[in-house]
């Protein structure tokens, strides 16, 4: 046991670092005793007090919080696992913006895609963002029949039965509500009910590190009754799907919340320019350390919900809405280390390792560095670290974290820089493959040249593949990818792609058996290869997105899928696709077809031709599509519209909407927007002074109308 003899309060730091790295020790290997063996070898009484200790050492020194602290240790995970819930309408994230002038910019993008008069009064509301989770709550007949984390927004956990431990939560609707109304909000855990939960907890040794994780903690547990000794709130703040309208502005609808019974959040206004956005923002944030509540930011939406349809959504947020974030907790503490790392493409990528540091509730040993030029303190614009000051091994630096975003050095503390410090050297060789790494021209990051020997670029790709938006292989993970990846044994190794469906029949035929290797077991085997096997068939998107196609990310994955619908009809065109050779050549169809995507332009389709052109990438391909059938993408047209499935094209001055809300509206009706008219073109809108595009409209015969009439098509009036 830890010498705990020594008043706290006269711990030297160094005393101090050195007690609290044997107590982190001491208490997991207590721990490890107690829940995996359970053969606990102290008795209860000394270990609360070792965790005592631990936190009260931690309150003095809350620099030394060290990343493995039993303090940050969440609660038993709890082994529960919830039934899964599709949710009717997805629940959507939030843009971040971060200064006055991105606020400005979110308004002036509402106002563009509307074509909102500059004098014409547009309303927004600004209310907390709250630090919780989100929760979608369903009544049918006003009754609560389903709660449901927001999961990966589409589909989330059913946790029904905790949330109707919340009291907070009406489990009845007044006869008002509609028949069918999904009210979602935030459920979260105030300030001081958090503090003292956790006192009562440390005496059973778990902890939570922040209120937010231990609301998340609290509602998913396997047991009903430990939820409801545990003091959750929520707030509703938003809606899903609804048999009925529920009001004409956000903020009626969420007084009505109000009235029938639910949380609602005292500080939501309406403001009707950004002077007044702004004012409401800052005092909101005076007052943040006063709310009983964590918050971290404040949200704004435009308030007449006729107008949030009309603004719709993007892949994952809504138009009509943004999240203004307070500005980033900041911490000193010391860069112990510079390691570099090689990414999927090769680039090699600087991470700081630091002596852990609490920034705004979390410990942090790791930065981003960026790239070279970031440490050698050039060129720096648009970053934040301080132009002209070099970050080296050794150094103060102030580290900030702004939400989920990876922790950022902005700028070294010069007056305590070691005097044998010496100025970072970039390796110009891969750390992995010892290729050369080379800079081009006009880049901020250096490549590793190894490509295909570079071992760490296909581990990476492979990582890639593997992952929750590509193919999701459950089971392999980084660890399992690695292993595979180093095994000599040929019935053992995993190299590229294909490799992962063929190892259950190499394995069947071989004497070295996965399930008698440390670290896998029968179980998990079997898992694994039922996990895999379940991968055979998969999405058109999550296939293209896993290929690791530079610029294919998974928006511009779907945006192919949802334009080819088949993988063969996809790959098929972006093999016959030619490139234009000068300026005014303008390529063959096929490369129109794939520059012409909505959302795609000439960057991403030229990836797209480069990768297909590489004949390693084509011998990887064929071997995978011998083991995986990427499916067939249902076509989008299942709207039915008279105009779904046509191709349009918008030309001369529109009245009642800009071109971005024109392009989104047919989109959303189930049409292709086109520039330029051709033979495929099937109906032009033409607005006053059409001019070239109309003519050639008319001399090809295709339907030509107005915007009025378009309106009235798509039956918008
Ligand atoms: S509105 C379609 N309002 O922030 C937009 N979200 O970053 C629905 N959040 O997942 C969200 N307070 O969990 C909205 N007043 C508030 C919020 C809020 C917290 C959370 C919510 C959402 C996340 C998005």
């Amino acid at each position: 046991m830890s010498d705990m003899t020594k008043p706290v309060e006269d711990l030297t730091e160094a005393e101090a670092a050195a007690e609290l790295a044997r107590l982190a020790a001491e208490i997991a290997e207590n721990d490890r005793l107690y829940h995996l063996q359970d053969a606990p070898k102290i008795s209860d009484a000394d270990y609360d007090a070792m965790r005592l200790r631990n936190a009260a050492i931690e309150a003095r020194f809350p620099e030394l919080v060290r990343s493995d602290s039993p303090s940050l240790k969440v609660g038993a995970t709890p082994s529960a696992a919830f039934t899964q819930v599709v949710h009717a309408v997805p629940m959507l994230s939030l843009d971040n913006v971060f200064t006055d002038g991105d606020v400005l910019d979110f308004i002036a993008s509402v106002r563009r895609f509307l074509a909102w008069p500059a004098d014409q009064e547009l309303v927004f509301t600004a209310e907390p963002k709250i630090d919780g989770l989100s929760m979608s709550l369903r009544y049918e007949n006003r009754r609560l029949v389903t709660a449901a984390t927001r999961g990966d927004g589409t589909t989330g956990e059913n946790v029904t039965a905790n949330i109707r431990t919340i009291a907070e939560i009406p489990q009845h609707l007044p006869a008002d509500a509609p028949d069918v109304v999904e009210v979602r909000g935030e459920v979260y855990m105030r300030r001081d009910d958090f503090f003292a939960l956790n006192q009562r907890m440390a005496e059973t040794g778990q902890v939570f590190a922040n209120p937010r994780n231990s609301a998340a903690g609290s509602l998913r547990q396997k047991d009903p009754e430990v939820t409801r000794s545990r003091p959750l709130k929520f707030f509703a703040y938003a809606w899903g799907e609804t048999s009925d309208p529920l009001g004409e502005t956000q903020y009626d609808v969420v007084q009505r919340f109000g009235q029938w019974g639910f949380a609602i959040n005292g500080l939501m206004a309406r403001c009707k320019s950004i002077e007044e956005i702004l004012e409401h923002y800052l005092g909101i944030e005076e007052q943040r350390s006063e709310l009983p509540y964590d918050i971290d930011g404040v949200v704004y939406k435009v308030d007449r919900l006729d107008l949030q349809e009309r603004l719709g959504f993007r892949s994952r947020s809504p138009r009509w809405a943004t999240a203004h974030k307070f500005a980033a907790e900041k911490a000193t503490t010391v860069l112990t280390g510079i390691d570099i790392q090689v990414g999927r493409t090769g680039a090699l990528t600087p991470v700081a390792r630091l002596h852990p540091v609490t920034v705004g509730g979390v410990v942090v040993t790791n930065a981003t560095l960026h790239n070279e030029d970031y440490i050698r303190g050039i060129g720096n614009s648009g970053q934040p670290i301080r132009d002209g000051r070099d970050i080296r091994v050794g150094d103060t630096v102030l580290v900030q974290r702004a939400g989920d975003v990876i922790p950022q050095i902005l700028d070294v503390v010069l007056e305590k820089r070691p005097a044998d410090a010496q100025p970072y050297v970039f390796p110009d060789r891969c750390p992995v493959c010892h290729s050369h790494a080379v800079r081009e021209e006009g880049e901020a990051v250096r490549r590793c040249t190894g490509g295909l020997i570079c071992a760490a670029q296909a581990v990476e790709r492979l990582r890639h593949f593997v992952s929750r938006n590509a193919l999701d292989i459950e089971g392999l993970g980084e660890k399992q990818i690695e292993f595979f990846f180093n095994a000599e044994d040929r019935a053992l190794s995993i190299r590229s792609p294909a490799d992962i469906f063929t190892l259950k029949a190499r394995q069947a035929t071989s004497l070295t058996k996965l399930e008698n290797i440390e670290g896998f077991g029968a179980v998990s085997v079997r898992k694994l290869f039922a996990a895999i096997d379940d991968r055979r068939q998969v999405e058109f998107s999550r296939f293209l997105f896993g290929l690791g196609i530079r610029h294919v990310g998974e928006t511009n994955a779907k945006r192919i899928a949802r334009h080819f619908l088949s993988f063969t009809a996809f790959r098929a065109t972006a093999e016959s696709a030619v490139m234009p050779e000068g300026k005014g050549d303008p390529g063959n169809a096929a490369w129109q077809e794939l520059n012409g995507i909505n959302g795609i332009g000439a960057v991403v389709a030229e990836a797209v031709v480069e990768f297909f052109a590489e004949e390693h990438n084509q011998q990887v391909l064929n071997a995978l599509l011998a083991e995986v059938t990427p499916l067939d993408e249902q076509p989008v047209g299942q709207v039915s519209s008279p105009v779904a499935g046509k191709t349009v094209v918008f030309t001369g001055a529109l009245e009642r909407m800009s071109r971005d809300e024109a392009k989104a509206m047919a989109e959303k009706f189930g049409a292709k927007v086109a520039g330029s008219v051709s033979k495929k073109t099937d109906l032009v809108v033409a607005g006053p002074g059409a001019g070239s595009k109309l003519k050639l409209a008319t001399e090809l015969g295709i339907e030509v109308i107005d915007e009025d009439a378009w309106f009235e098509r798509v039956g918008r009036n």
